[in-house]
C-alpha cells in the first residue's frame, strides 16, 4: 500500500479533494493518506499555516497530494525549523506561502503542468496540448525582498547555472520519453542578459545533446501571444519560475478552464501532486467546483508511484465524461455540479 500525505488545502480545496479520493479508491488504488494539518484553520490554531511536523511527514512520506492554499498579502513568511539545514544542505530558508515551502522544502526542481483541450469541452482556444516544465527552486518567485527605506522595495531575481541545468535537462528528457518534437526556451533573455541569459545559454548547451529534439527560444510575452495566435507552435517549454507560473493559467484557462489544469512538482526529497489554480474562494463551498484539475493531479501522482493502469483508466474516463455537456460544471458553461462530474467519471471506469 502506498502512504501519501494529504493536504486537503482551503477554499474549494477540501470538496475537490474528497472527490479525487473517491476517483483514485474507485480506480482500485490503495494509499494510506496520511492527512497533514496545513492552512488557514491551521494558522489560527498554531500561529502557521504550515507546522513543522507537517513539513516533516511530508518528507518521511516522500510523496504529497494537495489542494489549493491561501495565500495573503498580509501572511508571514513561514519559516521552517525542522531540521538544522535548509533542502539539499543549504542556509535554513523562509518561504511565501504552503505551496512554494512544501515544494522547495521537498527538493523541488521542476513541475510538470500540461494544458490541452478535451473533446466536448468548450475552449476561447482549440488546438493547444502544451506541456510547460517551469523550474521552481528559484527566481523571483520564491520572494527575497526587503525595503530600503520607506518607499522603496526590492526583490531579487536569482538564477543559478545548476538549477537550470536540472530543469532543462527535465524537459528534454522528458519530450524525449513522452514521444515530444521539440522544447522551446521561455524567456526574456534580451531584457534580463545576466538571469535569463544564463537560463537561455544553459538551456542552449543541453539542447545540443538532443539533436533528435527541435529546440526554440522565445521570448516570454511572444509566448503568451502565441498561446492565442498559433497554440499548435508551442509543444514542451521550458521556463524559469515566474513566467511559469503565469504561463499555465494562461494555457489552462485558454483550453478551457482553470479547472482542467494539474501540476506534479517533482523534488529530490519528495514531490506533491495538485491543481494548477488557487482555491477560488468565489465558488467555495457551494459544490459547483471543477474537479478535474485536482483528479488528473491524481493521475500524475499514480504515474509517480508506477500505477499506470489505474492512472490510464481515470485519464480516459476524465475525458469520457467530459464529452458530455450534461456533465459540466458551470466554468466550463455547464449546470453540473462536483459531484456529479465526480459519478460521471466513477461510472465511466465502472463501465470500461
Ligand atoms: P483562483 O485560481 O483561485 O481563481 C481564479 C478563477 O478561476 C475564479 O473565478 C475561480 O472560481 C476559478 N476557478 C479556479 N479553480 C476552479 C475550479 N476547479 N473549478 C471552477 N472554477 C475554478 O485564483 P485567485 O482567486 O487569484 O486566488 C485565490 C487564492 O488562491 C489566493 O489566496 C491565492 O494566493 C491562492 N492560490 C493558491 C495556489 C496554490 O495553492 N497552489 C495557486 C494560486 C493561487
Amino acid at each position: 500500500m502506498h502512504k501519501v500525505a494529504l493536504l486537503p488545502g482551503d477554499g474549494i480545496g477540501p470538496e475537490i479533494t474528497a472527490a479525487a479520493i473517491r476517483v483514485i479508491e474507485a480506480a482500485g488504488v490503495a494509499i494510506n493518506w496520511i492527512e497533514l494539518e496545513a492552512g488557514q484553520e491551521t494558522r489560527k490554531q498554531r500561529g502557521t499555516p504550515l507546522p513543522d511536523e507537517s513539513i516533516k511527514t511530508y518528507i518521511e512520506c516522500g510523496v504529497g497530494f494537495k489542494g489549493p492554499f491561501a495565500v495573503e498579502m498580509e501572511d508571514a513568511m513561514i519559516a521552517p525549523r525542522w531540521r538544522k539545514e535548509g533542502p539539499g544542505g543549504g542556509p535554513l530558508r523562509s518561504y511565501n506561502s504552503v505551496s512554494n515551502a512544501l515544494k522547495m522544502e521537498g527538493g523541488g526542481y521542476a513541475a510538470v503542468r500540461r494544458a490541452r483541450n478535451f473533446d466536448g469541452v468548450p475552449a476561447p482556444i482549440q488546438g493547444i496540448d502544451v506541456v510547460i516544465i517551469r523550474e521552481i527552486s528559484e527566481d523571483i518567485y520564491i520572494a527575497h525582498e526587503y525595503t530600503s527605506g520607506d518607499d522603496t522595495a526590492v526583490a531579487l531575481k536569482v538564477i543559478t547555472r545548476k538549477a537550470s541545468d536540472k530543469v532543462c535537462r527535465f524537459a528534454f528528457e522528458f519530450a524525449r520519453t513522452h514521444g515530444r518534437k521539440k522544447v522551446t526556451v521561455v524567456n526574456k533573455a534580451n531584457v534580463l542578459k545576466q538571469t535569463d541569459g544564463m537560463f537561455v545559454r544553459t538551456a542552449r548547451a543541453v539542447a545540443r545533446e538532443y539533436p533528435q529534439i527541435e529546440f526554440e527560444e522565445r521570448f516570454v510575452d511572444a509566448s503568451c501571444a502565441l498561446v492565442v495566435s498559433k497554440p499548435g507552435l508551442l509543444d514542451v517549454a521550458v521556463m524559469p519560475n515566474q513566467y511559469g507560473d503565469i504561463m499555465s493559467d494562461l494555457c489552462s484557462a485558454a483550453a478551457g478552464s482553470l479547472g482542467l489544469g494539474a501540476s506534479a512538482n517533482y523534488g529530490t526529497e519528495a514531490s506533491i501532486f495538485e491543481p494548477v489554480h488557487g482555491t477560488a474562494p468565489d465558488i467555495a463551498g457551494m459544490g459547483i467546483a471543477n474537479p478535474v484539475s485536482q483528479i488528473l493531479g491524481g493521475v500524475l501522482m499514480l504515474r509517480h508511484l508506477n500505477e499506470l493502469k489505474a492512472a490510464d483508466a481515470i485519464e480516459q474516463a476524465v475525458k469520457d465524461a467530459l464529452r458530455v455537456p450534461d456533465n459540466h460544471t458551470p466554468d466550463l458553461g455547464g449546470n453540473g455540479t462536483t459531484a456529479k462530474l465526480t459519478r460521471a467519471i466513477i461510472d465511466r471506469m465502472a463501465r470500461a
